[in-house]
């Protein structure tokens, strides 16, 4: 058996909250409930942010409530502050996500918050997340390239990451959020961060802008992370984040492992419904 690669799904998530149309629940239910029979660990299914800012997950509630939860699946929501992170629990979300940035024009336009104040703000919802062992992640934007600030110094995301692993985060998402990175800037990025947080508790989250993510994969899998983000359907992108269209696809993403070798425990079959049913979601 090939060495293991997990894929996390957050296509539900990172996705739909970029898409125009507004969708409807039951249409991300059914996407839900199709990639619970895929064989994910976790799929991120909802964001408690402020539906004046991303309203396409102002149904993120109406959704945990309406999906069937399979067994060994953990269903993961964004959570800015400690208003959402109380929405989550009441909403029985199974872990959180924190999220940061390594750059300050993309933090602020993201979240209303520099770098710093945004540590501050997720240090209550990691406490708070500990006493009930609530699993928490945290992701770190623009590790190579920022939308506002250009290219990202990588020790700057080194700090970042290293302050969300301190506090409590048992792994830590490196996003290229606009998909600008090349597996040369990703492996600069990845040797800085390295040194600061083990790499089996990091993650590559990267977006297709460009077609490099799998590229930059393949750079990230050189120097052992093991745990990809990928949105079925090359689903994706970020509102606050021009340009940022497309996750890389899970089936692409999926297929591309096992031709290298790797196991990553998905039922290609099933990924490919979702991929078609998450395609049927976005107009042409
Ligand atoms: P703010 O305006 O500075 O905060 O926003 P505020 O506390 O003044 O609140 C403003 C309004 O939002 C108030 O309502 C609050 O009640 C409400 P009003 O009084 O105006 O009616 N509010 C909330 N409502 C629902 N849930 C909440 C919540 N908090 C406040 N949790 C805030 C600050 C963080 C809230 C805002 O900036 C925000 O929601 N930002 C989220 C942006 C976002 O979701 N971006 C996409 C996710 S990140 C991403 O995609 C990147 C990633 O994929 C990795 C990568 O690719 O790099 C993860
Ligand atoms: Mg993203």
């Amino acid at each position: 058996m090939g060495e293991r690669v997990e894929i996390f799904e957050v296509g539900p998530r990172d996705g739909l909250q970029n898409e125009q149309r507004e969708i409807p629940v039951a249409e991300k239910v059914a996407l839900v409930d199709c990639l619970s029979r895929a064989g994910f660990n976790r799929i991120e299914v909802a964001s408690f942010v402020s539906p004046k800012w991303v309203p396409q997950m102002a149904g993120s509630a109406d959704v945990l409530a309406g999906i069937k939860r399979a067994d060994g699946v953990r269903y993961a929501a964004l959570t800015p502050n400690m208003r959402g992170y109380e929405d989550a629990l009441a909403a029985k979300a199974n872990e959180i996500a924190v999220f940061a940035s390594a750059s300050e024009g993309f933090s602020r336009a993201n979240i209303n918050a520099t770098i710093a104040e945004s540590i501050e703000r997720f240090t209550p919802i990691l406490e708070a997340a500990r006493h009930i062992d609530l699993p928490v992640r945290g992701y770190v934007s623009c590790v190579t390239d920022c939308p506002y600030d250009g290219p990202t110094p990588p020790e700057k995301v080194a700090e970042v990451a290293d302050q969300l692993f301190s506090l409590g985060c048992y792994e830590v998402s490196l996003g290229d959020t606009i998909g600008q990175g090349t597996p040369d800037t990703i492996a600069h990025m990845l040797l800085a961060v390295r040194e600061r947080v083990p790499v089996t508790r990091l993650a590559g989250h990267f977006h297709d802008t460009n077609g490099r993510a799998i590229d930059n994969i393949d750079a990230a899998l050189a120097l052992g992370v093991r745990t990809f983000d990928t949105a079925v359907g090359g689903l994706g992108g970020c509102p606050y984040a021009p340009g940022a269209a497309g996750n890389v696809a899970t089936e692409a993403v999926a297929a591309h492992l096992e031709r290298l070798g790797y196991e990553t425990g998905l039922d290609l079959e099933i990924v490919e419904q979702a991929a078609q049913m998450a395609r049927a979601m976005r107009p042409e």
